[in-house]
């Protein structure tokens, strides 16, 4: 009889200090710059993977919601690399659950990916490395990639079309005095994914030619206010870096934003903070939600002033956050 092979995982999302935006290769995923990321405590995904001959289709649970074909096709794509290492074709359910505040609007995708990545590596006893998985997660979505390490994580682009040498590195285990605020200005799905957005900025935007050189400085810079622990140019570089990003989409053709009125208040804001000594900068996705870099320590006095501006369910903290881990159960 065949064996059945289950395994649960917890993965945590990551947020780019120094962005992803574009592919040189869509088939391998293979992206055009390197990245930087810190891994978030606050929202992960849980999921749990088994492989038994008693399915005759993968299956797909969301949030306890059986999710379409599309999704599920999707699903199993992503399974089908495991399942030939393995030399298998046993299908599969996964069933997981993000936990991300409610309607916190924050990307999951990269934490789903990873999760999925290192229950099957652990279901089907494959053995693989963090950076083997990282490999198998970059697949499902660029920016998983990356949620296979805690702390600040780099994601390089590796050469010409060599689809092995992308991974991404544990880079520091930001275990000092930093952390980030995710301000959900706006929980409404957002308008274009992010595959489109940057597969269409970069056939559109003549900004974009640009971007590949301005992210390599960053990246270099930020590395260095990294290993100093210079929370200031660290937040500094960010927000330069998030803005020239979103300023591609602008000059896209036809042009597109992420930006909501919302938005702009909560940058706005953040540069409030400043004037009045508090260091904090902030980031912002394919989202309207706007997240803030600080120090940990300096959370509770920055918190104390937004709740002036919004409202105190849509100010979520969170420290740096894990490598993915095992788990005995997966729980709502
Ligand atoms: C703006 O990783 O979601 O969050 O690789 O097409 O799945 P795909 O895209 P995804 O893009 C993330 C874009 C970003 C920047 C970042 O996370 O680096």
């Amino acid at each position: 009889m065949t064996k059945d092979f289950i395994a649960n995982f917890q993965a945590h999302t990551n947020i780019a200090l120094i962005k992803y935006w574009g592919k040189r290769n869509q088939d391998l995923m293979l992206p055009v710059t390197s990245s930087l990321s810190l891994t978030l405590e606050a929202f992960y995904t849980q999921t749990q993977v088994h492989f038994s001959k008693s399915y005759d289709e993968d299956q797909f649970i969301l949030n306890d919601q059986t999710q379409s074909i599309q999704e599920r096709q999707k699903i199993s794509r992503f399974l089908d690399p495991f399942r030939q290492i393995k030399n298998t074709n046993l299908k599969a359910r996964v069933i997981s659950y993000n936990h991300v505040p409610t309607a916190a609007g924050l990307a999951s995708s990269a934490s789903a990916f990873a999760a999925l990545a290192c229950a099957c590596n652990e279901a089907l006893n494959l053995n693989l490395s963090q950076e083997e998985l990282s490999i198998m997660a970059r697949f499902g979505s660029g920016s998983a990639s990356r949620s296979l390490f805690g702390g600040f994580v780099e994601w390089e682009k590796g050469q010409g079309e060599d689809s092995q040498s992308s991974f991404a590195r544990a880079f520091d285990d930001a275990d000092w005095d930093i952390g980030m605020i995710a301000l959900v200005v706006n929980h409404k799905a957002k308008k274009f994914s992010s595959r489109q957005a940057m597969q269409h900025t970069i056939e559109t935007s003549p900004f974009y030619a640009l971007w590949a050189e301005e992210v390599a400085k960053d990246l270099a810079l930020i590395k260095a206010a990294i290993k100093a622990r210079d929370i200031q140019k660290i937040g500094q570089i960010a927000e330069h870096n998030a803005m020239k990003m979103h300023a591609t989409m602008l000059a896209a053709n036809p042009s597109f934003s992420y930006f909501q009125a919302e938005s702009l208040k909560a940058m706005e804001a953040v540069r409030q903070l400043r004037k009045t000594g508090l260091t904090a900068y902030f980031t912002m996705d394919a989202g309207p939600n706007v997240k803030i870099i600080c120090p940990y320590s300096q959370i509770p006095a920055i918190q104390e002033k937004l709740r002036q501006d919004f409202h105190p369910q849509t100010i979520i903290v969170s420290r740096p956050g894990p490598q993915p881990f095992s788990i005995p159960l997966i729980n709502h």
